[in-house]
Protein backbone atom coordinates (compact mmCIF):
# COMPACT_ATOMS: atom_id res chain seq x y z
CA UNK A 1 0.00 0.00 0.00
CA UNK A 2 1.32 3.67 -0.70
CA UNK A 3 1.51 6.16 1.86
CA UNK A 4 1.87 9.05 -0.12
CA UNK A 5 1.05 12.07 1.60
CA UNK A 6 0.37 10.64 4.73
CA UNK A 7 1.71 12.16 8.41
CA UNK A 8 3.15 9.99 10.69
CA UNK A 9 5.37 10.18 13.83
CA UNK A 10 7.61 7.77 14.86
CA UNK A 11 8.50 7.92 18.66
CA UNK A 12 11.31 6.44 19.71
CA UNK A 13 11.92 5.14 23.12
CA UNK A 14 14.93 3.99 24.69
CA UNK A 15 15.41 0.66 24.44
CA UNK A 16 17.89 -1.52 22.13
CA UNK A 17 15.90 -1.59 19.24
CA UNK A 18 15.36 1.42 18.93
CA UNK A 19 17.96 0.48 16.01
CA UNK A 20 15.07 -1.17 14.65
CA UNK A 21 13.07 2.42 14.33
CA UNK A 22 15.78 3.51 11.93
CA UNK A 23 14.53 0.35 9.43
CA UNK A 24 11.13 1.36 10.46
CA UNK A 25 11.39 4.91 8.99
CA UNK A 26 13.28 3.98 6.20
CA UNK A 27 10.17 1.74 5.26
CA UNK A 28 7.41 4.52 6.12
CA UNK A 29 9.40 7.15 3.92
CA UNK A 30 10.04 4.61 1.01
CA UNK A 31 6.26 4.45 0.58
CA UNK A 32 6.05 8.11 0.81
CA UNK A 33 5.34 8.73 4.14
CA UNK A 34 6.10 12.35 5.67
CA UNK A 35 7.28 11.11 8.94
CA UNK A 36 9.15 12.93 11.78
CA UNK A 37 11.13 11.24 14.30
CA UNK A 38 10.91 12.35 17.86
CA UNK A 39 13.20 10.48 20.04
CA UNK A 40 13.35 10.68 23.95
CA UNK A 41 16.54 11.18 25.67
CA UNK A 42 17.12 7.95 26.45
CA UNK A 43 16.18 6.65 22.73
CA UNK A 44 19.51 9.25 21.88
CA UNK A 45 22.01 7.04 23.70
CA UNK A 46 21.26 4.55 21.71
CA UNK A 47 20.80 5.56 18.46
CA UNK A 48 21.73 8.92 16.79
CA UNK A 49 19.79 12.23 15.77
CA UNK A 50 22.03 12.63 12.39
CA UNK A 51 20.13 8.84 11.21
CA UNK A 52 16.59 9.96 11.72
CA UNK A 53 17.37 13.69 10.09
CA UNK A 54 18.69 12.06 7.01
CA UNK A 55 16.10 9.27 6.62
CA UNK A 56 13.01 11.40 7.53
CA UNK A 57 15.01 14.33 5.45
CA UNK A 58 13.06 16.51 8.59
CA UNK A 59 15.07 17.46 12.12
CA UNK A 60 14.78 15.32 14.80
CA UNK A 61 12.49 16.39 17.72
CA UNK A 62 13.31 15.71 21.14
CA UNK A 63 12.99 18.77 23.08
CA UNK A 64 9.24 19.92 24.98
CA UNK A 65 10.67 23.25 24.96
CA UNK A 66 11.81 24.48 21.56
CA UNK A 67 10.23 27.85 20.95
CA UNK A 68 12.41 28.73 18.11
CA UNK A 69 11.40 25.25 15.59
CA UNK A 70 8.28 25.07 17.47
CA UNK A 71 6.24 28.32 19.03
CA UNK A 72 3.30 26.31 19.44
CA UNK A 73 4.87 23.82 21.41
CA UNK A 74 6.06 20.32 19.76
CA UNK A 75 3.88 18.22 21.06
CA UNK A 76 1.13 20.67 19.84
CA UNK A 77 2.30 21.26 16.23
CA UNK A 78 3.01 17.55 15.90
CA UNK A 79 0.34 15.91 17.00
CA UNK A 80 -2.01 18.66 14.78
CA UNK A 81 -0.34 17.63 11.60
CA UNK A 82 -0.19 13.53 12.89
CA UNK A 83 -2.09 10.92 11.17
CA UNK A 84 -0.72 8.60 13.09
CA UNK A 85 1.42 8.20 15.92
CA UNK A 86 3.86 4.86 16.48
CA UNK A 87 5.84 4.38 19.27
CA UNK A 88 8.68 1.94 18.20
CA UNK A 89 9.83 0.70 20.79
CA UNK A 90 7.71 1.34 23.58
CA UNK A 91 9.92 0.76 26.72
CA UNK A 92 8.38 -0.28 30.05
CA UNK A 93 8.75 3.45 30.72
CA UNK A 94 6.59 4.82 28.07
CA UNK A 95 4.05 1.99 28.57
CA UNK A 96 3.32 3.25 32.24
CA UNK A 97 4.09 6.82 31.47
CA UNK A 98 1.20 6.77 28.69
CA UNK A 99 -0.89 4.39 31.24
CA UNK A 100 -0.97 7.21 33.90
CA UNK A 101 -1.17 10.00 31.52
CA UNK A 102 2.33 11.05 32.44
CA UNK A 103 3.23 13.76 30.57
CA UNK A 104 7.42 14.52 32.03
CA UNK A 105 9.24 14.70 27.90
CA UNK A 106 8.18 15.41 24.23
CA UNK A 107 6.88 11.82 23.44
CA UNK A 108 4.75 11.20 26.57
CA UNK A 109 3.44 14.96 25.88
CA UNK A 110 3.11 14.66 22.22
CA UNK A 111 1.25 10.78 22.82
CA UNK A 112 -1.10 12.44 25.29
CA UNK A 113 -1.77 15.46 23.17
CA UNK A 114 -2.59 13.40 19.98
CA UNK A 115 -6.24 13.42 18.47
CA UNK A 116 -4.76 10.96 15.95
CA UNK A 117 -4.28 6.84 16.37
CA UNK A 118 -1.31 5.67 18.35
CA UNK A 119 0.46 2.57 18.14
CA UNK A 120 2.50 1.33 20.32
CA UNK A 121 5.45 -1.53 19.45
CA UNK A 122 6.79 -2.48 23.16
CA UNK A 123 9.67 -4.06 23.50
CA UNK A 124 12.17 -5.19 26.71
CA UNK A 125 13.37 -7.88 28.30
CA UNK A 126 11.57 -10.83 28.92
CA UNK A 127 11.27 -10.34 32.73
CA UNK A 128 10.09 -6.91 32.11
CA UNK A 129 7.87 -7.85 29.69
CA UNK A 130 6.10 -10.46 32.40
CA UNK A 131 5.58 -8.02 35.18
CA UNK A 132 2.37 -7.83 36.16
CA UNK A 133 3.04 -3.74 36.29
CA UNK A 134 3.83 -4.13 32.65
CA UNK A 135 1.15 -6.05 31.49
CA UNK A 136 -1.15 -4.25 33.52
CA UNK A 137 -0.07 -1.00 31.60
CA UNK A 138 -0.24 -2.66 27.87
CA UNK A 139 -3.80 -3.87 28.91
CA UNK A 140 -4.85 0.52 30.56
CA UNK A 141 -3.10 1.58 27.00
CA UNK A 142 -4.94 -0.98 25.14
CA UNK A 143 -8.23 -0.27 27.05
CA UNK A 144 -7.29 3.63 26.80
CA UNK A 145 -7.31 3.26 22.65
CA UNK A 146 -4.10 2.89 21.74
CA UNK A 147 -3.42 0.09 19.31
CA UNK A 148 -0.62 -2.46 20.43
CA UNK A 149 1.96 -4.30 17.90
CA UNK A 150 2.26 -7.48 20.35
CA UNK A 151 6.38 -8.27 20.63
CA UNK A 152 7.22 -11.40 19.68
CA UNK A 153 9.21 -14.09 21.22
CA UNK A 154 13.47 -15.01 20.01
CA UNK A 155 16.41 -13.58 20.74
CA UNK A 156 17.13 -11.05 22.56
CA UNK A 157 19.71 -8.67 23.54
CA UNK A 158 20.23 -9.84 26.81
CA UNK A 159 21.39 -12.81 25.06
CA UNK A 160 18.48 -15.00 26.40
CA UNK A 161 15.10 -16.45 24.17
CA UNK A 162 12.18 -15.11 25.16
CA UNK A 163 9.27 -13.02 25.06
CA UNK A 164 9.53 -9.40 24.66
CA UNK A 165 11.26 -8.88 21.42
CA UNK A 166 9.79 -6.16 19.32
CA UNK A 167 8.06 -6.73 16.43
CA UNK A 168 9.86 -6.49 13.24
CA UNK A 169 9.68 -3.41 11.07
CA UNK A 170 7.74 -4.55 7.84
CA UNK A 171 5.00 -6.30 10.70
CA UNK A 172 5.10 -2.35 12.04
CA UNK A 173 4.07 -0.92 8.74
CA UNK A 174 0.79 -3.51 7.89
CA UNK A 175 -0.38 -2.26 11.21
CA UNK A 176 0.27 1.59 10.46
CA UNK A 177 -1.06 0.69 6.61
CA UNK A 178 -4.22 -1.36 8.57
CA UNK A 179 -5.23 1.48 10.30
CA UNK A 180 -4.45 4.37 7.86
CA UNK A 181 -6.82 2.71 5.31
CA UNK A 182 -9.30 3.26 7.65
CA UNK A 183 -8.34 6.54 8.88
CA UNK A 184 -9.38 9.50 6.53
CA UNK A 185 -7.19 11.79 5.43
CA UNK A 186 -6.08 15.32 7.09
CA UNK A 187 -7.20 17.82 4.75
C1 LIG B 1 21.59 -1.51 27.36
C2 LIG B 1 20.19 -1.12 27.78
C3 LIG B 1 19.12 -1.68 27.13
C4 LIG B 1 17.80 -1.35 27.51
N1 LIG B 1 16.78 -1.91 26.83
C5 LIG B 1 15.52 -1.64 27.21
C6 LIG B 1 14.45 -2.24 26.53
O1 LIG B 1 14.61 -3.00 25.56
N2 LIG B 1 13.18 -1.96 26.94
C7 LIG B 1 12.94 -1.14 28.01
O2 LIG B 1 11.78 -0.97 28.37
N3 LIG B 1 13.97 -0.53 28.67
C8 LIG B 1 15.24 -0.76 28.29
N4 LIG B 1 16.27 -0.15 28.95
C9 LIG B 1 15.98 0.78 30.06
C10 LIG B 1 15.53 2.15 29.53
O3 LIG B 1 16.55 2.73 28.71
C11 LIG B 1 15.21 3.09 30.71
O4 LIG B 1 14.12 2.57 31.44
C12 LIG B 1 14.93 4.51 30.26
O5 LIG B 1 14.66 5.30 31.40
C13 LIG B 1 13.76 4.61 29.29
O6 LIG B 1 13.51 5.96 29.00
P1 LIG B 1 12.41 6.42 27.93
O7 LIG B 1 11.21 5.57 28.14
O8 LIG B 1 12.17 7.85 28.29
O9 LIG B 1 13.03 6.33 26.60
C14 LIG B 1 17.58 -0.44 28.58
C15 LIG B 1 18.68 0.15 29.20
C16 LIG B 1 19.96 -0.19 28.81
C17 LIG B 1 21.13 0.47 29.52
Amino acid sequence: MSLAGREIVVGVSGGIAAYKAAALTSLLVQRGAGVTAVLTSAARRFVGTATFAALTGRPVASRTFDPTAYPLGAHIELAARAEIVVVAPATADFLAKAAHGSADDLLSTLALCAECPVLVAPAMNAAMWSKPAVQRNVRQVEADGLGIVAPGTGWLSCRQQGAGRMAEPDEIVAAIESVLAAAPRRP
